[in-house]
């Protein structure tokens, strides 16, 4: 409901109402919409036109008042104060609102399936985390010693990495262990070559460290090693090229390292979903080939859940000590809960068996998508990974079918989101892992009568 403020109320917004009116007329005074000076409603009109109750809007003016946003002049009423705006913020993209996307299919790439009910094996994980008392002062700032000793197994089991529990660290994820590496080891301006297309949270992280981004073609294989220029370092996808799904050849991995040994670059291995491979077993890791060379980074966004923010790095001894060091300051390290619960389902066989059970669903789902999308483009990825991608004949307008979708209930990434300077054609990035397989039929047929209509 509108009022005689810039103030709607979002009841779905699952954000207290007094706040949504709060940050609101925030933004309405740092905008410039509502000027010192003016004169509010009482706290009674104003409930009267949202339709909310007095209570929402005498606590939305009481925060404003203690802010210093509003003042009361005795006997005249409420008024904006003359709050001198300070530089707005500049965002680079739209605030990321999760929520915003809930009530659309989502087809956007990356994100498992996550069943309704929790199976056993996750349960049992986090009643042994119950069971026990956390650790009495602060953690290794590398990571739990056990952890660590249980993921030096897993990669060298499923990635081929010889290593140990001291070339380990846990991480939030990938993009903090990358953020981290870029943190300790570069400085502003260092030069670091990366895929394009490619993954846009590498590109703002590079960014965010005032790093020169060298813009790497991709082809059917993957990053393009022959193109590569002077870096300090290189971030690349070689299990499954992010977003087109190359996988990097033994030759070219092989070149890659000989070219990072000659030139001193560091590598920055992101293999995000390695564990999904439909065709035959992945290469190992490019990490396995060259320890010093070469930093390897794994997440369980893929596998389990994005929103447990867990992941890990792989590296020389000499780096894992020196990115603990610089944790150990920091105090940015992911929570013993978390890390004890990821040791009991790495323990307990809990992870392999999502990954066995995920590999068999997304491969019918894989089978299904390429088949209905087949004749609107060609499909490239699909051996791979949670999604595909369906490149589109020149002429397509990718953000427009991407807009068009979305507008029909569905979302799906235009291609051409992941593409910077190097030229290539539109297409769509699509992840079928995400939605129940049915909603997954329903969101492909509704984006087929929009390629249809292109
Ligand atoms: C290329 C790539 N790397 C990594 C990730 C996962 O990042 P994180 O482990 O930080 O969730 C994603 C998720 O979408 C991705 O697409």
């Amino acid at each position: 409901m509108q009022s005689s403020l810039p103030l709607t109320i979002d009841r779905a917004a699952g954000l207290p109402l007094h706040l949504q009116l709060a940050e609101q007329f925030r933004a309405a005074v740092l905008d410039g919409r509502l000027q010192a000076g003016h004169r509010l409603p009482s706290t009674r009109d104003l409930a009267r036109e949202l339709g909310v109750s007095r209570s929402v809007t005498q606590a939305a003016y009481d925060q404003l008042h203690a802010e210093g946003w509003i003042e009361g002049r005795t006997g005249a009423g409420t008024f904006v104060t003359d709050v001198v705006p300070l530089q707005p913020v500049v965002r680079r993209r739209p605030a990321h609102r999760p929520d915003a996307d809930a009530k659309l299919l989502t087809l956007r790439p990356g994100i498992p399936y996550i069943a309704p009910t929790p199976d056993p094996g996750w349960r049992r994980a986090w009643r042994e985390v119950s069971t026990q008392s956390p650790p009495r002062g602060y953690d290794d700032a590398a990571g739990l010693p056990a952890l660590r000793a249980a993921l030096a197994d897993h990669v060298a089991r499923v990635r081929g990495i010889a290593c140990g529990p001291e070339n380990v660290l846990v991480t939030n994820g990938t993009v903090h262990g990358l953020r981290l590496l870029l943190t300790v080891t570069r400085q502003p301006g260092d030069r670091i070559a990366i895929e394009d297309p490619g993954y846009l949270n590498a590109v703002v992280a590079a960014r965010d460290h005032r790093l020169e981004i060298v813009d790497v073609p991709v082809d059917e294989d993957g990053l393009q090693v022959d193109a590569l220029t002077e870096a300090a370092a290189v971030y690349v996808t070689p299990s499954h090229q992010y977003p087109l799904g190359g996988r990097l050849p033994v030759a070219r991995r092989n070149e890659l390292v000989r070219w990072a040994r000659r030139t001193g670059s560091l590598l920055i291995e992101d293999d995000y979903d390695s564990e999904f491979r439909y065709d035959v077993a992945p290469l190992p890791a490019l990490a396995q080939l060259d320890l010093e060379r070469v930093v390897h980074l794994g997440t369980l966004s893929k596998t389990l859940s994005p929103a447990l923010r867990l992941g890990w790095l792989v590296a020389s001894e000499a780096m894992v000590d020196r990115l603990a060091t610089f944790r150990a300051d920091s105090g940015d390290w992911p929570g013993w809960p978390m890390q004890a619960a990821m040791l009991a389902m790495l323990r307990d066989g809990y992870l392999d068996q999502a990954v066995r059970r995920g590999r068999r669903m997304y491969a019918d789902r894989r089978t299904h998508t390429c088949a209905v999308l087949s004749p609107y483009g060609q499909i490239v990825g699909q051996d791979a990974g949670l999604h595909i991608t369906l490149l589109l004949p020149d002429d397509a307008d990718d953000l427009r079918i991407a807009a068009a979708a979305r507008e029909a209930g569905v979302v799906v990434a235009p291609l051409s989101e992941y593409r910077r300077t190097v030229p290539g054609p539109p297409g769509l990035v699509i992840g079928y892992a995400t939605p129940s397989t049915s909603d997954l039929h329903r969101a492909l047929t509704t984006l087929t009568e929009i390629l249809s209509r292109r």
